[in-house]
């Protein structure tokens, strides 16, 4: 027995329970519908499932490493990620990938899955490597960090996801418009894609959504049955631009009207997932201009905060946002409390406040703009396959 008589709440089911594990998975789950749960006692839930983080490894592992970024994903209560394959050299192969995702599992704190770019090193002019890797054999391909500005190109890569089972994860910013108005740049952007989508009937995913105008495209795009999703992070909601002044992130933090519509896309369901878009930097990179938010450690606190405390979201819809959905999503059998999934799950601390102090982070990278916000939902504890990965 795992846990006895421990309050858990998934997607669904809010009750007190018993969890048997056996061989890394849910064995057993014993509800005990006469117990009520303590108001200040902690909550179990599903571990939570990452669609978007930045390791940095191979090349660029003075921000973040394989190991310091696992240590970072267990203490935000993640136990899987999805990792964007903008390092150094990019991630543009199968082999590459596997890889990755073998020093990974040989470090044994999180599950990983290593994305593969869509244009071959992220350059934007060719995607034939794609034609290299067997249909069904990665689930996402994408160029994070960058859009792919050539409309030849990407109406090609729709086409072999397509017909290889890959879905596209976009980062959309229109380089021509970047210099001058990075609102057109991400807007401009998802509005060519969803037309190619509509043209070649593929599907994408759209990464870090943050205008109202993109979202409602969105809305519009999935109410006529393109098959499309999307994915917003927590610091989009949870500061304006005002906030967050001179703190650089792509996209950039928006307005009060943006962050409003967000809300309401992760109420109703055009957002499909919370995800972090954790991004290490140095100091000294920041200082140059780097974008990105050292976003996994905070993740969880931030839209509980915001989202259940602030009384848009309860805690189920949270969960479904942070792990059912996304792993649904990555294919795999965890996100919610169910006998034969993964035994995968984060101990939260929903009563007591605490501050966030970028010196307490695991990841190498300590740029974020949350530095002494006062917020809830600390972890207290991630599993991984029934074994504790993380304790605070
Ligand atoms: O802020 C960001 N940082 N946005 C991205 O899309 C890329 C990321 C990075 O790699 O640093």
């Amino acid at each position: 027995m795992l846990y006895e008589k421990i309050h858990i709440i998934d997607n669904e089911l809010d009750a007190v329970a018993d969890i048997r594990v056996e061989d890394g998975l849910i064995a057993q789950i014993t509800l005990h519908p006469e117990c009520e749960p303590a108001a200040d006692a902690p909550v179990l839930l599903p571990a939570f499932t990452d669609l978007h983080a930045h390791f940095r490894d191979p090349g660029l592992t003075y921000k973040e490493d394989l190991e310091s970024g696992s240590r970072a994903a267990v203490r935000g209560g993640y136990s899987v990620v999805n990792l964007m394959p903008n390092t150094l050299p990019v991630c543009s192969s199968l082999e590459q990938a596997r890889e990755v995702e073998a020093r990974a599992n040989r470090i044994n704190l999180v599950r990983a899955n290593q994305i593969v770019s869509m244009t071959l090193n992220e350059m934007g002019q060719e995607c034939s490597h794609l034609l290299d890797i067997p249909a069904g054999a990665i689930p996402f391909v994408s160029d994070d960090g960058k859009g792919v500005n050539r409309d030849d190109v990407m109406e090609e890569i729709f086409r072999i996801c397509k017909e290889k089972n890959f879905l596209i994860m976009a980062h959309e910013e229109d380089a021509r418009y970047s210099p001058a108005d990075l609102r057109m740049a991400e807007n401009a952007m998802t509005f060519r894609d969803l037309q190619l989508c509509e043209k070649t009937g593929g599907s994408i995913h759209f990464c870090h959504v943050s205008t109202i105008e993109a979202i409602q495209a969105i809305a519009e795009a999935k109410r006529k049955g393109l098959r499309v999703s999307c994915e917003i992070t927590p610091h989009h909601i949870f500061y304006n631009a005002e906030q967050a002044r001179h703190y650089r992130v792509a996209p950039p933090f928006r307005n009060d009207e943006d962050i409003q519509a967000l809300i309401a896309a992760l109420q109703d369901g055009t957002a499909d997932a919370i995800a972090t878009d954790h991004a290490p930097h140095t100091p000294e990179d920041k200082a140059n201009g780097a974008n990105g938010i050292s976003g996994i450690e905070t993740a969880f606190a931030l839209c509980y905060t915001r989202l259940v405390r602030g009384g848009h979201l309860t805690l189920s819809q949270l969960v479904q946002l942070m792990s059912t959905k996304p792993s649904e999503m990555m294919r795999i059998p965890k996100g919610r409390f169910q006998e034969g999934l993964w035994a995968d799950f984060v101990l939260v601390d929903i009563a007591h406040p605490y501050v966030i102090r970028a010196e307490e982070f695991a990841s190498r990278g300590k740029n974020t703009p949350f530095e002494g916000v006062e917020v809830y939902g600390r972890v207290l504890q991630t599993v991984k396959g029934g074994e504790v990965v993380y304790q605070a």
